[in-house]
Parts: structure tokens; C-alpha cells; sequence
């Protein structure tokens, strides 16, 4: 027993670091959670385990967006609740750290450390520094190496892997933070892709890659390198299924990435394309650098290569001083643009940015109205485009089950990223990761229920 006690305590310099449980609460986006696996499989070399109970840790991290007001006071008050533990180390990493690090440390007196975006891979030396006692710091530095280099961690045993491919945002449309949260655009170099990649489907049973970034159809400017380029090697890659991206900008779409998407057998027949709003005046006070006409052309395109591909989009509801008439230019967009689904938002005054500093006449409750507005016309548009796929053949990476009043049902993701229910043939059966073929039997706007046809277990078979 002391034998393994001893054994279990790891040695890092001048410390002893016994088995300790660290809890991560991440907010935002997938670059967000994707950091965040990061964070704890650097943390796994330090002897931290996760855990899932704020009580049971040794170290709380917290990883914060700061897109909207809402992803900023949830965090806020989170933070202040942890107030009461004792005998831990508290961090706050990601978006908010980035840019108001001092605030934070200055306001709350029990926060150990704060680490910027960019500091994601100095987190054992950080844990380290708190750990010697060192208090209220910060790492907040912008990496300055020429290349951005790294190799994807995985710490969950999915074959779904989050590979970023660039960093950074350059574009400023006038209403958001990430480009002072994330710094300026830096790409990885293609080849180092591609062999991450290999490794991950080689050595971690990957199936299915979601290429990241917050601008990904700039990816390789720097070195001459392309987003279609890229998808075309990953795409010789045996063993590799899915190929998915996110998140595009529509004035980087390429014509050679629109023909990629037509001849890729292993791109997804799904785009996330952020639209923002429907009006031309609108876009140009955001600093998007299109026009609507421009943006229904590409999916114009993007629908003639590829007849399959499914649309999704991002839209803010009252945008500072919009119009009552540009307001109906984006409800005429949606019938236009016939998206699969759509995230939707009222804009959000984020301090340092354009827009933040625009003379504003709307109010909250026209913006309220605006967006109820717009979820309701999508909702509608939704019902009659999901209810096209009834009675077709799908096929599924299968993620989970549920269960609901007795009655178990497995979900899985297709290409076109929809989510689909499915029975299962006996209550023994297990699914999980499996690819199934599946036949639609009914489907509404928000959920969609199938048949089972056949099971390819884990790998997937030619169709019987
Ligand atoms: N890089 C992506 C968007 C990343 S942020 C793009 O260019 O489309 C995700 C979404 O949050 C945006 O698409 C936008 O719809 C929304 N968003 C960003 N800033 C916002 C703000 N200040 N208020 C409301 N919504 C915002
Ligand atoms: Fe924000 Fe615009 Fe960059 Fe997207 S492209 S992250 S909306 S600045
Ligand atoms: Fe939020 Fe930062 Fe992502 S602001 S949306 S976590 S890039």
C-alpha cells in the first residue's frame, strides 16, 4: 500500500505532485472545448485525473468565451460561487483571460492565475508555478514563432477528432471580440496536418475529422497553402470516413474549394456558411466584405456541385440602428437561402469593438422581437426541408442513446449533420460508434426518427 502510494506521487523539478483531480468548465466554441482537451491531457503529465465534482477537485480551470454578454455574466457568476471551496488552485483561461486578465485578479482575490489563448500549451508550467506557491499571474503573451505548430491530444475515445488547422482571425468585422481574443491568423503547415491526421486515424481509431478554426477558408495564405488543397490530401487517407470544417467566412470561399465539395467522397454534404444578416447595408456596417448577392451565388454554386449539401448559417437580430425594412431583408434571406438550421442572436455590444461604439437606437425589445421573428420563419422552413428526407436511406455514425419513458433509442450524426433517432433491434443491442444505414420514417423541425437497416459495426461495410 505505501509501496503504490509512494509510486503514485510524480517528481517535476522541486515538487512532488501526487495523484490530483482537476474540474474544467468550458464555455463557447468548439475551439473552446477543443483547448480544453488539450489542457487536461498536458494536465494527465502532471498526475491530474478529471473529474466531474467542483467539491472532489484540487484545481478548477475554467476556459471563458466572451462573444455575447450572456457566455460572459454565466461565467461571472460561476466564478464567484467558487468563493466558498478551500485548498484549491483556481485558473481562468481562454477569451475573457485574454484580454481582461488583470481585472480578473484584481476582483477576485481567491483566482490563482489567469492564461490567455495562446498559452494553452504552458499550462503544466503554470499549474506548476501555482503549485510553488507563486499567486495571482498571468501568461497572457501572443506566441510570436513564424509557424504554428502542434499535434493534435485527444483525451476521449471517440473516432471523432477536432484538429485545428489555423489560429486567429484577421477579418474585424465590426461587432466582434475574437480577433482581440484570438490574435492574428497563423495556419499550420499542410504536411504537419496531414500526418497528425494519418497518426490520429493509424493510432487513435479516427474516423471522422472537423478541421477548426475561426476563419478556416483563410487557412495556408501564409504559406501558400489551401483549405481544398488540404481536404484533397486528407482525403487519400484509408480508414479516414468524414471530412468536416468549420467556421467559413462566404468572401474566402474559393471556387477550387466549391469544386473540392462536389468531387470530395469524404467531404460532409454539410456547410456552416455565416450569413450575419440579409441586408446589404447591414453587412457593410459589420465590415463583412460581401454582398447577399454574392453569398446566394456561392450557395448557388456550392448546391450545383454538390445536390446534396445541406446549408446552415449564423444571423444577429438588431444589429446597431438596423432598419425595420433591413430586418425584413434577412427574413426575405432565410426563404432565399433555405438553411437546414441556424443559429440566431441579438448582437451584443462588446466593449473595444466598432460596433460597440456606434450610436445605437434600438432597444431590447424590439431586438427581442426582431429575433423571435427570425427563429419562427426558420422554423417553418425547417419542417418542410427536414420532411423531404422522410423515406430516404441514411447513413450514421452512431454517438449515443437516451431514454424516454421506458423506451430506448439510439441517435446518431449523418454527413449533412443531422441528428437521427433510431430504434434498436433488442433492448442487448449496442451501438455506440457504429456506422448504421438508416430509412427515415417521419421528421419534424427539430427531430427525426428512423429505422434501422443494417449495422456496419465499427467499420464501415460495402452496403448488403
Ligand atoms: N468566425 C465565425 C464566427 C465566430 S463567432 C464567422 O465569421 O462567422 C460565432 C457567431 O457569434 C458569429 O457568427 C455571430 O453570429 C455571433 N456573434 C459574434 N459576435 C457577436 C456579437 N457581438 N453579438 C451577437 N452575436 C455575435
Ligand atoms: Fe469574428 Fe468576423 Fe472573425 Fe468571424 S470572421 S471570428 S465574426 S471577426
Ligand atoms: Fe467565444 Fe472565444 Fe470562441 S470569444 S466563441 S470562445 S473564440
Amino acid at each position: 500500500m505505501q509501496e503504490q502510494e509512494i509510486s503514485s506521487i510524480l517528481r517535476v523539478g522541486d515538487l512532488d505532485f501526487p495523484k490530483r483531480k482537476v474540474w474544467m468548465k468550458t464555455y463557447g466554441c468548439q475551439m473552446n472545448y477543443h483547448d480544453t482537451e488539450r489542457v487536461l491531457s498536458h494536465l494527465k503529465e502532471l498526475n491530474f485525473e478529471k473529474t466531474e465534482s467542483q467539491e472532489e477537485a484540487d484545481l478548477l480551470l475554467f476556459n471563458t468565451c466572451a462573444i455575447r454578454d450572456l457566455a460572459n455574466q454565466k461565467f461571472y457568476s460561476h466564478l464567484g460561487n467558487t468563493k466558498k471551496l478551500r485548498d484549491v488552485k483556481i485558473g481562468v483561461g481562454g477569451c475573457i483571460a485574454q484580454t481582461d486578465s488583470k481585472e480578473l485578479l484584481d476582483k477576485y482575490k481567491h483566482l490563482n492565475f489567469a492564461f490567455g489563448t495562446d498559452a494553452i500549451d504552458n499550462i503544466k508550467e503554470m499549474v506548476y508555478r501555482a503549485y510553488m506557491g507563486d499567486d495571482k499571474f498571468a501568461v497572457t503573451s501572443w506566441d510570436k514563432s513564424e509557424n504554428y505548430s502542434i499535434e493534435t491530444k485527444m483525451t476521449h475515445g471517440s473516432p471523432q477528432a477536432f484538429v485545428n488547422i489555423i489560429k486567429g482571425c484577421d477579418k474585424f468585422c465590426s461587432y466582434c471580440i475574437v480577433p482581440f481574443t484570438r490574435g492574428r491568423e497563423k495556419s499550420r503547415r499542410q504536411q504537419e496536418i496531414v500526418d497528425d491526421v494519418k497518426k490520429l486515424v493509424e493510432y487513435s481509431g479516427i474516423q471522422e475529422v472537423t478541421l477548426l478554426g475561426q476563419n478556416v477558408n483563410s487557412y495556408g495564405k501564409d504559406n501558400n497553402e489551401s483549405l481544398a488543397s488540404l481536404i484533397l490530401d486528407l482525403e487519400k487517407i484509408n480508414g479516414l470516413e468524414i471530412i468536416r470544417y468549420t467556421t467559413s467566412h462566404p468572401y474566402d470561399v474559393s471556387d477550387e474549394l466549391i469544386a473540392v465539395h462536389g468531387s470530395s467522397k469524404k467531404l460532409a454534404n454539410h456547410l456552416h456558411l455565416p450569413v450575419q444578416s440579409g441586408s446589404n447595408t447591414v453587412l457593410q456596417r459589420m465590415l463583412r466584405q460581401y454582398s447577399v448577392e454574392h453569398y446566394l451565388g456561392l450557395l448557388e454554386k456550392l448546391r450545383k456541385a454538390n445536390p446534396e449539401i445541406v446549408i446552415s448559417t449564423d444571423i444577429i437580430a438588431g444589429f446597431p440602428n438596423e432598419t425595420q425594412e433591413e430586418h425584413e431583408d434577412t427574413l426575405k434571406l432565410l426563404d432565399l437561402a433555405q438553411y437546414d438550421f441556424i443559429y440566431s442572436y441579438n448582437f451584443s455590444a462588446r466593449p473595444g469593438t466598432k460596433a460597440a461604439r456606434m450610436q445605437d437606437i434600438l432597444t431590447d425589445e424590439i431586438r427581442g422581437r426582431r429575433l423571435r421573428e427570425i427563429q419562427a420563419k426558420q422554423l417553418l422552413i425547417q419542417e418542410k426541408m427536414r420532411k423531404n428526407i422522410v423515406g430516404k436511406t441514411i447513413r450514421l455514425l452512431v454517438e449515443g442513446k437516451s431514454s424516454f419513458k421506458g423506451e430506448t433509442k439510439w441517435k446518431g450524426r449523418s454527413s449533412c449533420f443531422r441528428i437521427i433517432h433510431f430504434k434498436p433491434e433488442n433492448n442487448e443491442a449496442n451501438y455506440q460508434w457504429h456506422w448504421v444505414d438508416v430509412k427515415v420514417i417521419s421528421a419534424t423541425a427539430l427531430s427525426c426518427q428512423a429505422e434501422l437497416l443494417f449495422d456496419h459495426g465499427h467499420k464501415i461495410s460495402p452496403i448488403q
